[in-house]
């Protein structure tokens, strides 16, 4: 089965990650204002390090940063800056710690954990994460940075990628490559078709290289040339990280046209929250199956469920279930 496609966290990626100032200044402000002189800190998913160091000059007694991936590079970065005291990193995936992992097993009081990839098909396990090891590592009132993810979905009719246009070519691939080899290719084909949806989320290449500072981090959004709004943002989910237990993607989304027009599917609006701001905010796009025609006022319900985490493709609910859907299949 084809996976949502993960952020390739490379050196490439945390130097543009540190580039752009404007997510790293949200970052900043938030960590120094959630640290207290004396905390124990977990630095989940430190990447280049760069939370941990926030944390450390601003008072933290001992900080430990895990990464599964270039924690010599964070290491590295420590040692070039003097910053081997009260600090250490551990390479390992977040899923296998326990409290005994670290020396002391004691619980820490701040959870720094920026492991979020623009993504809610892998974001959400990523916050079910963030709860594991909230409740599996952390001291009774500990408190969590960003303090919740919240996600909004706005209905739009996207113009620089179409669902069924890809798929028409692809379907036209077969005949091609049988006329030129005389062989049948349909497998190939049949596995490109299936994470396509998947492959195409993201508004921006996670791994285009721009180096010239400042890079923009903290609003990544689909260009408004390429989508058309159709519906007011609506809420979706909160994963607050003070809540009692982790609760997942509701089963559906509901939308209200605010304007006449196709509806190609849903851009995703996800952000990562301190004290109610956001401080990371990205867009995602999820197809419906078929565009459907809308009118101002008509509302929809797209399921949620299996089929979307599998595929990044929403359908309108069946009908015949509670809430109507009064827009038209085109
Ligand atoms: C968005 S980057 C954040 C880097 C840094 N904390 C920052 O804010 O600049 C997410 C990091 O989390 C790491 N990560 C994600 N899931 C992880 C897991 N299950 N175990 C360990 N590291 C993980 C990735 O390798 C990546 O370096």
């Amino acid at each position: 089965m084809p996976e949502p496609v993960d952020i390739p966290f490379t050196p490439d990626l945390h130097l543009r990650l540190l580039l752009s100032l404007d997510r790293g200044q949200n970052v900043q402000r938030a960590v120094t204002e959630a640290v207290r002189p004396g905390m124990r800190v977990l630095d989940a998913g430190t990447g280049s390090g760069l939370l941990s160091f926030i944390a450390l000059a601003a008072g933290a007694a001992t900080v430990v940063g895990v990464d599964r991936h270039h924690v010599d590079l964070a290491r590295s970065i420590a040692e070039h800056n003097g910053l081997g005291d009260r600090l250490s990193f551990i390479e390992a995936d977040l899923a296998d710690l326990e409290l005994s992992s670290f020396d002391p097993p004691k619980g820490f009081d701040l959870l720094l954990a920026f492991i979020h990839t623009n993504n809610p098909l892998i974001d959400e396990g990523r916050s079910r994460l963030v709860f594991e090891l909230r409740d599996r590592l952390c001291a009774d009132g500990a408190t969590v940075v960003p303090g919740a993810v919240r996600y909004r979905a706005t209905g739009c009719d996207r113009r620089d990628w179409d669902l069924h246009t890809e798929l028409t070519d692809l379907d036209e691939t077969t005949g091609v490559l049988r006329g030129a080899y005389g062989l049948d290719f349909q497998p190939v084909t049949d596995a490109v078709r299936q994470g396509l949806a998947l492959r195409r989320m993201r508004p921006v290449d996670a791994v285009a290289h721009t180096w010239r500072s400042p890079t923009t981090m903290a609003a990544i959004r689909f260009p408004r040339t390429d989508v058309r709004l159709l519906t007011g943002a609506h809420d979706f989910a909160t994963f607050d990280y003070g809540a009692p237990a982790f609760t997942g993607f509701p089963p559906q989304v509901r939308l209200r046209a605010t304007v006449a027009g196709r509806l190609t599917g849903v851009i995703w609006t996800q952000e990562l929250l301190h004290a109610g701001v956001p401080l990371w905010t990205t867009e995602s796009y999820s197809p419906l199956a078929a565009p459907i025609a809308v009118t101002a006022g008509d509302e929809l319900t797209l399921a949620t469920g299996d089929e979307w985490r599998a595929t990044n493709i929403l359908r309108t609910r069946p009908s015949g279930e509670a809430g109507e859907d009064h827009s038209h299949p085109m």
